[in-house]
């Protein structure tokens, strides 16, 4: 149980690092929770206008949810950790980016931390989960419409194309929890106010 339990505390810890924060904070902008969404995400700091530092979010928060996943699975067996811890480990991460311990518990919405949490577990569902956020982002600009989009696939491809196995239900959890912060997403786009990707915001008040 040690072992285990370790290896879920460390996913957590890393996934708390929010890197939208620490990005925005070592390039010197303002911080993501101050302006657009609020949301300390790649999305909303593009909304800055800085695409390098959206983009650093983005591969940062997504190798966060892919290496300690990564590592599970290449040298977690000795230690009795398996495919299920793995699974477990990379759900800790992707809580981490929800509700940060080094950051007041205010987190994002978990996208791209997912992301790298299934092309971990499983690399070929992680593809095509990425090829369902880039043709909805791609046909209707919208992040979020393509963030719930994904998350809608993930599970159900896992389930009709791969295995019902250990990972599932962290597969399913991450896309509740995920549709679950997208709910002021969800609101806009009903109302037609939600912002296209990549359109800049106006500085909070
Ligand atoms: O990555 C989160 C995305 O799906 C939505 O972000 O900033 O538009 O709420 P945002």
């Amino acid at each position: 149980v040690l072992f285990p339990l370790l290896a879920v505390v460390a996913g957590y810890l890393i996934g708390s690092l929010s890197f939208a924060v620490i990005v925005s904070r070592l390039m010197g902008l303002s911080d993501p929770r101050s302006y657009g969404s609020g949301n300390p995400g790649a999305t909303n700091v593009l909304r800055s206008g800085n695409k390098a530092a959206a983009i650093l979010t983005l591969v940062f928060d997504a190798l966060k949810g892919y290496v300690p996943v990564l590592l599970v699975l290449k040298f977690g067996a000795p230690y009795g950790l398996e495919e299920g811890t793995a699974a477990l480990v990379g759900l800790a991460a992707f809580i981490g980016h929800l509700w940060p311990v080094f950051f007041k518990f205010i987190g994002g919405k978990g996208v791209a931390t997912a992301a790298g949490v299934l092309l971990a577990i499983n690399p070929w569902l992680g593809l095509a989960v990425l090829g369902v956020w880039i043709a909805m982002a791609v046909v209707f600009r919208y992040s979020s419409l393509a963030s719930l989009s994904a998350a809608v696939a993930a599970p159900l491809l896992q389930m009709l194309i791969w295995d019902v196995g250990p990972e599932l239900p962290a597969i399913a959890l991450m896309s509740l929890l995920l549709v679950w912060r997208h709910a002021a997403n969800i609101k806009k786009l009903m109302a037609g106010t939600e912002s296209k990707l990549g359109q800049k915001a106006a500085p909070a008040a």
